[in-house]
């Protein structure tokens, strides 16, 4: 990703500090996950804590996340969930997924949450033929070339009135260019031709800017 512009880190400073959005437990995530060289890709915490209120205001049940890294952002959707409420998470590196549980595990959440290791493609033909689904909230995080192939899965473990959100889909101001030779940026053009020319769900985009630089989410509503 490209520089997050001081400005961008200030003003995401000030947010988070006035709406007390980090935590112990949030913050050792972060730490360990630092500790074990992970790269600095999670989402931002008040990009976490608003994932966590789309989830909660939706009354999600069941959450499915595609890529873990060290749960991070897996422990704010988690906090979105009723007791009985489940999360599952799928990651292909089981390091990433050691200190995703670990992490998972001290926030609290060990009985509630599940990380799944292995490739996103073949856990979610897995999920539909076991019945998994449907769930109620889905976040895609993972490798961005798999996108465009992770969003017909998505939808099959969907019912009306599942969201589905898609992070970096603006990747620095990239994605807009056609002729772009960065694969990442192809691999989430792609994805966004896709869900624009899906009938089965509305979906928008917004860009970000913060502490995590420059980017942006996309916003399904499964019809
Ligand atoms: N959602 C996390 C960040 C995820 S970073 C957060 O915001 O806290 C992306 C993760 O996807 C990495 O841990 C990477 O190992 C994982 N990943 C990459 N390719 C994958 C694949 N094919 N299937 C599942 N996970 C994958
Ligand atoms: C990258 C991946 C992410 O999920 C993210 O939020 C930022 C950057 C990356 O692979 O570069
Ligand atoms: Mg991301």
């Amino acid at each position: 990703m490209g520089q997050a512009d001081k400005k961008w880190v200030a003003m995401d400073d000030y947010i988070v500090d006035k709406f007390a959005i980090r935590d112990a437990a949030l913050d050792a995530a972060l730490a360990d996950a630092d500790k074990a060289g992970l790269p600095q890709i999670s989402v931002s915490p008040a990009q976490g804590k608003m994932l966590m209120l789309l989830a909660k205001a939706q009354g999600a049940r069941r959450i499915l996340e595609i890529g873990t890294l060290a749960g991070y952002s897996t422990i704010w959707l988690a906090r979105a969930l009723p007791a009985d409420g489940r999360l599952i998470t799928l990651e292909y590196e089981p390091k990433h997924a050691d200190i995703a549980r670990a992490n998972i595990a001290r926030a609290g959440f060990e009985k509630q949450v599940e990380v799944r290791v292995g490739a996103a493609i073949d856990s979610l033909p897995k999920f539909v033929e076991q019945k998994a689904g449907p769930f109620d909230f889905i976040f895609i995080d993972a490798d961005k070339p798999g996108y465009v192939d992770y969003l017909p899965w998505t939808i099959k473990l969907s019912r009306p009135g599942t969201i589905i959100i898609a992070d970096n889909v603006v990747r620095d101001g990239g994605v807009c260019d056609a002729a772009s030779t960065d694969a990442n940026v192809q691999g989430i053009r792609k994805f966004n031709d896709k869900l624009a020319a899906e009938p089965r769900v509305m979906a928008t985009a917004i860009q970000t800017v913060g502490s995590k630089g420059y980017d942006g989410f996309a916003i399904a509503l499964v019809k």
